[in-house]
């Protein structure tokens, strides 16, 4: 069984509060939060007092996916506004372990991410730190892309070295997630399905319940 987490990044800002009530109704209990810089990826969305504001409206679980260049910079800030998972990319950060390590310091669960082009055997040495791994199924940067489906070959690839190695943490996707390849992506081994289009565009209500009864 694994979990959808619907990402705002499609949501409406303007009934943002109302959204994520709704999504936790419809018994959703993770919430993708997509920040960018303007330097890691082309286009900037939101920082810390969006994250703050929607945090004291929210009781759902703040999987918080840092699209900036030198996300050390700004661990503590982070912690300070509501996120409980801190996920960083392996492609934007040169102190990796540090970081990592900062980052369960202060309680919130660790994540690494990879985008398209990098490889499991980049981060294997990173995989007893984590306890989550996001797997980008698009180049990052915008919602409404399509998956690239090749990447979940890396899904199957970390779920493999996690029985193998006795580690626990849990895999992630990202990207281009839809009715059609929810299944797929399901079946490869993703414990977490994040969202953004699939649960935003159209009636919210129904677009959850379908997707979560095919993750299930
Ligand atoms: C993309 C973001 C995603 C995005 C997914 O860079 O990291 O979380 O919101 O959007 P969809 O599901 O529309 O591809
Ligand atoms: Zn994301």
């Amino acid at each position: 069984m694994s979990e959808l987490a619907p990402s705002i990044l499609s949501a409406d800002f303007n009934r943002l509060g109302e959204q994520l009530k709704l999504i936790k109704d419809e018994g959703i209990k993770i919430v993708h939060v997509d920040v960018m810089d303007g330097m890691f990826v082309p286009s900037i969305s939101f920082g810390m007092p969006v994250i703050k504001s929607i945090r004291k409206e929210s009781d759902l679980e703040f999987d918080v996916h840092l699209m900036i260049q030198k996300p050390e910079r700004y661990i503590k800030e982070f912690y300070e506004s509501g996120a409980d998972n801190l996920l960083i990319h392996y492609e934007a950060c040169d102190k990796l372990d540090k970081t990592l390590n900062k980052i369960k310091d202060y309680g919130m669960k660790a994540g690494l991410v990879i985008n398209p082009e990098t490889k499991v055997c980049d981060i294997m040495q990173y995989l007893g730190l984590v306890d989550i791994v996001l797997v980008m199924t698009v180049h990052p940067g915008f919602g409404g892309q399509s998956m690239l489906e090749n990447c979940l070959d890396k899904v199957n690839e970390l779920a493999i070295y996690r029985d193998t190695h006795a580690l626990g943490y849990r895999i992630e996707i990202d990207g281009g997630v839809n009715k059609e390849n929810i299944k797929t992506a399901v079946d490869a081994g993703t414990d977490v399905v994040v969202a953004g289009t699939a649960v935003f565009s159209g009636d919210i209500k129904t677009n959850v319940e379908e997707l979560k009864a095919l993750v299930s």
